[in-house]
């Protein structure tokens, strides 16, 4: 993509490297590849390791790890039909990396111990808020391998009610946005991982301007008061949450 394009960002070469509209397209959230590459700084990925997309949505992140890591990719996804996901990915010559599946994330059809790394992106506040969540999560990987999310959520607490600029904003579906403290420890006093990262996007929120903003151009924006709301955030509240850790090894 050339420096010009809508979706271009200095901070995401590897993103850079794909088309804007195939993006746009795809994408469940907010661009589903700058997530993944700002997660994947974090991540050691080596070629060949085997990979849970977990709730991948339509699988672009899938297809970006396969091609720019040489990793094997189970993309697992509740919503999205895996015909849909398959034809993404042959399209794209794949194949031979990406394995779409339907599944639930809380009732996984995968061997224990069997993957080296689960990523999930702008997905987990849909089932990890679970106290037990993760207790269940990390059965699916090896001991010392790694689990790594980013979720959009909360740059602090709200000090009361919602606030004002957030009311059109914030749907029920917000109510699993958190914190980086929140997230950390409800992760920290398990003692079934050792944290790596727990830090949060700078400029987060703009990149989800820039992002809705893109959407405006191209005349897909499904909720353009949105953008009047973010904006009026400037980061305050809302941002992105990254965490990665390493399963304890017994
Ligand atoms: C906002 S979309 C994000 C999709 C994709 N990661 C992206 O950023 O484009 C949330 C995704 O979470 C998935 N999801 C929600 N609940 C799920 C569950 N219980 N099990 C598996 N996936 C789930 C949905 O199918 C949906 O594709």
């Amino acid at each position: 993509m050339k420096k010009t394009d809508i979706l271009y960002h200095k901070d995401f070469p590897l993103s850079n490297k794909y088309d804007s509209k195939w993006i746009l397209d795809n994408s469940m959230g907010p661009n589903v590849l700058w997530l993944t590459e700002w997660l994947c700084e974090k991540v050691e990925l080596k070629p060949g390791m085997k990979v849970l997309d977990l709730g991948c949505g339509k699988a672009i992140s899938s297809i970006f790890l396969a091609k720019e890591f040489n990793v094997k990719v189970w993309a697992y996804d509740l919503w999205i039909d895996p015909t849909e996901n398959w034809n993404r990915v042959k399209e794209k010559g794949v194949e031979d990396k990406v394995f779409p599946i339907r599944g639930d994330a809380r009732n996984m059809p995968f061997a224990e111990k069997f993957f080296d790394a689960i990523i999930c992106i702008d997905s987990y506040i849909y089932f990890g808020t679970d106290d037990l969540y993760l207790n269940y999560l990390q059965k699916f990987v090896r001991p010392g391998g790694i689990i790594g999310i980013v979720v959009p959520g909360l740059m602090k607490e709200f000090e009361k009610d919602i606030p004002e600029h957030l009311k059109d904003f914030w749907g029920q579906d917000c109510w699993s946005w958190h914190t980086v403290d929140w997230w950390k420890k409800l992760w920290d006093r398990t003692g079934l991982v050792e944290i790596k990262v727990a830090d949060t996007l700078s400029n987060g929120c703009n990149l989800y301007i820039k992002w809705k903003e893109a959407q405006d151009t191209i005349g897909k924006n499904p909720w353009p008061d949105d953008l009047i709301a973010l904006r009026k955030d400037a980061g305050e509240y809302v941002g992105f949450i990254r965490l990665v850790a390493n399963k304890v090894m017994i």
